[in-house]
């Protein structure tokens, strides 16, 4: 089993387009749920978990791949740090080494899970001691990227970065595309993606779904799929990795079969684009709402 759709990031590894997230739809500190949904998800072919410190599923993560029976090199395992009291490299290592212990692996993508988990002014000291455990080989073959960095952050840790950052990890939809576009220009000139999380906050967490919803459906019923599918096709052509998740074993299913769906169309994912870019609305309102512009667009259209 390996992913066809994949994004390839700027170290050159290829991350499945697509992953199964511990971290929403009450898989936190769930316990025996989070292992079980997650050994479907990898038993379907969605080969690639994403797990935090802060979701309390680690060590769930790395049951799911045992009773899985799937070789660890064939999944991709993604985590993220959360607070430390201080940025000194003791404490550090102290936390990537107890993700490494829980996961009982090095992942293969860590990410800073928000530009306030460093103290205030020290995001490029954090970036520098994090490369020192790549170099000394407790992070040996993990890329690094972070999580909810506005283009600011990123700049931040662009200006001392030996190892480049690969990805950044935010809400991202149709309704955020017209804030999110020029941040992805920005790092684009530096070899870094986005990974959506939230893809399907317009069907699901929108008050209406605007006129976007029913430019989806419509798109969704000549293609014979569901109308979330659509949205997760149009993240990932946009080389966005989509970050979902389900414990629903028959939508699990459904989110394999994206690998092997044939992309939208050009004129498909336009009309997506221009009902997207009538809206401005974020659902994870504790993110990336502070000084970082947003267009002046209503919550509804
Ligand atoms: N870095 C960060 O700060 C951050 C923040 C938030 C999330 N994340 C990551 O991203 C992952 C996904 O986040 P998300 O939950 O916001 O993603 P999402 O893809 O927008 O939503 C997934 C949720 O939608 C539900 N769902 C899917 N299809 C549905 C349908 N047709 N009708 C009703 N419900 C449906 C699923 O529930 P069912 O179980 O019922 O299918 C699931 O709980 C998290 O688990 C976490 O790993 C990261």
């Amino acid at each position: 089993m390996v992913a066809k759709r994949t994004i390839t990031f700027s170290d050159g590894k290829k991350i499945p387009a697509v992953g199964w997230g511990s971290g929403s739809g009450g898989f936190i500190g769930s316990g025996q749920r989070a292992v079980d949904a997650g050994v479907i998800a990898l038993k379907e072919g969605i080969l690639h978990i994403d797990t935090a410190q802060i979701y309390k599923t680690e060590e769930e993560t790395a049951e799911s791949i045992r009773l899985s029976g799937i070789p660890r090199e064939k999944i991709w395992v993604t985590t993220k740090l959360w607070k430390i009291d201080a940025t000194t490299p003791e404490l550090i290592r102290e936390s990537v080494e107890g993700s490494i212990k829980r996961l009982g692996t090095i992942p293969d993508l860590l990410l800073i899970h928000n530009p306030y988990i460093p103290e205030a002014g020290k995001l490029g000291a954090f970036w520098t001691i994090l490369e020192e455990l790549v170099y000394d080989g407790t992070l040996k073959g993990c890329s690094l990227g972070f999580s909810n960095f506005r283009t600011q952050d990123v700049a931040e840790v662009l200006k001392v970065a030996r190892i480049k950052p690969v990805a950044n990890q935010v809400e991202f939809h149709p309704f955020l595309w017209a804030q999110l576009e020029p941040l992805q220009k920005f790092q684009a000139e530096h070899g870094i993606v986005f990974q959506s999380y939230g893809p399907l906050t317009p069907l699901l967490r929108h008050p209406t779904g605007g006129s976007l919803k029913a430019v989806v459906e419509k798109i969704a019923e000549k293609r014979g799929i569901e109308p979330s599918t659509v949205l997760l096709l149009w993240t990932v052509q946009k080389n966005v990795v989509a970050i979902t998740t389900s414990n629903n074993p028959e939508r699990i299913a459904k989110l394999a079969q994206i690998d092997s769906l044939p992309d939208l169309s050009a004129e498909e994912i336009a009309a997506i684009d221009e009902a997207g870019k009538k809206v401005h609305f974020r659902h994870y309102t504790e993110h990336m709402e502070a000084d970082f512009p947003a267009p002046n667009l209503p919550a509804d259209a």
